[in-house]
């Protein structure tokens, strides 16, 4: 089966085909327009401005990765569009331009849950998945631990209750005057430096799964006085390791109530190495995506969409830019 997956929800513009066999996935292109220079301009994504790149770039990416694939689209057997949680104008793009192919074209289309496309990324490793499994999500919208009892199954056992992990090291890297996006940065800059401040880990000993990162923020804002009696590595080492504390900590926690058999990463923050070595150290049977497929990527998409079972009537697949994922 060839999937063509369309994502568009926050400031990458992208398409893949993916090829799904004998239970194998094989990645045949992944292109990724990114809107990153533009949005460094404002320190953050404006959302008119993201839908007006993500209008520009879909249709020549589309076909960069029916291009750089050697598949036509005759090849195609479905269309997976990431149709939310994201910015709603983004994710008009990527749902109406996948409706308007899967209506020329004849293609069943397959709406996709943005969070259950970064769990997918874990799958196109191709390794075994023993169930129950659970996955820390952390992206620069979301932070949830989501418990796969089995296959296809999701339960969102524990989420931030207001900034996301990846929130966190965007704002407080602005504090330090450090470019957008600030989750490269502090993670290039940490692994120079040793913890040297030590910021709270919000929410480390409460009774749940939950999150909260706002309070770690306010805590660097009311350092920042004080920032010239430290090297940047110093700060952001220390800024680093109290957000991966509470990461690791909680996940190591429901892992062990839940008795799962996996433990998967996913999302943008995914990409940090630290956080991708505690995981490694922390958990037997561990699943990590491949650095191309942490931040948002359409190949993530295309692998969940091979696994949703129903195509949808193409005039009644709308974005939902609040679309929790939920058992199915
Ligand atoms: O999953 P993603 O591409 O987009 C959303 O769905 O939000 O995640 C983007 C987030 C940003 O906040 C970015 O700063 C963060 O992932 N990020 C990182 C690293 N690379 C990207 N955070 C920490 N360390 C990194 N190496
Ligand atoms: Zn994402």
């Amino acid at each position: 089966m060839n999937v063509l997956g369309i994502e568009t929800s926050c400031d990458e513009t992208s398409a893949a085909i993916v090829s799904y066999k004998d239970n194998r996935f094989s990645v045949l292109s992944n292109i990724i327009s990114s809107q990153i220079p533009i949005h460094q301009a404002t320190g953050g994504v404006v959302p008119e401005v993201a839908a007006r790149e993500h209008v520009k770039a879909i249709l020549p990416v589309i076909n960069a990765a029916l291009w750089d694939s050697q598949t036509e689209w005759k090849d195609l057997d479905r269309i997976a569009v990431a149709s939310g949680p994201g910015l709603i104008t983004s994710l008009f793009v990527g749902t109406e331009t996948a409706k308007t192919l899967s209506y020329l074209w004849k293609k069943p289309i397959y709406p996709v849950n943005h969070m259950e496309a970064h769990i997918a990324a874990n799958f196109l490793s191709n390794k075994p998945i023993k169930y129950p499994a659970l996955c820390l999500i952390v992206s620069g919208g979301h932070t949830e631990i989501v418990l796969m009892p089995q296959k296809g199954k999701y339960k969102l056992i524990g989420q931030t209750r207001d900034d996301a992990a990846g929130e966190c090291f965007d704002k407080t890297a602005k504090i330090m005057g450090l470019p957008y996006p600030g989750g490269p940065e502090i993670s290039k800059l940490a692994a120079k430096g040793k913890a040297a401040i030590d910021f709270p880990r919000p929410m480390l000993d409460s009774d749940n799964y939950d999150f909260s990162f706002s309070g770690l923020k306010t805590a660097v804002l009311y350092e920042e006085p004080n920032f010239k009696k430290y090297s940047k590595a110093d700060i952001a080492k220390s800024i680093e390791d109290a957000i991966i504390d509470v990461l690791v900590d909680k996940t190591k926690r429901a892992a062990e109530e839940y008795k799962v058999k996996t433990v998967m990463l996913a999302g943008g923050v995914s990409a940090n190495k630290s956080l991708r070595e505690k995981f490694r150290k922390s958990f037997k049977n561990i699943l990590i995506p491949g650095m191309e497929f942490t931040t948002d990527n359409a190949a993530m998409v295309a692998a969940a969409g091979a696994f949703t079972g129903k195509a949808n009537n193409l005039f009644k697949v709308q974005a939902d830019p609040n679309w929790e994922i939920t058992p199915r």
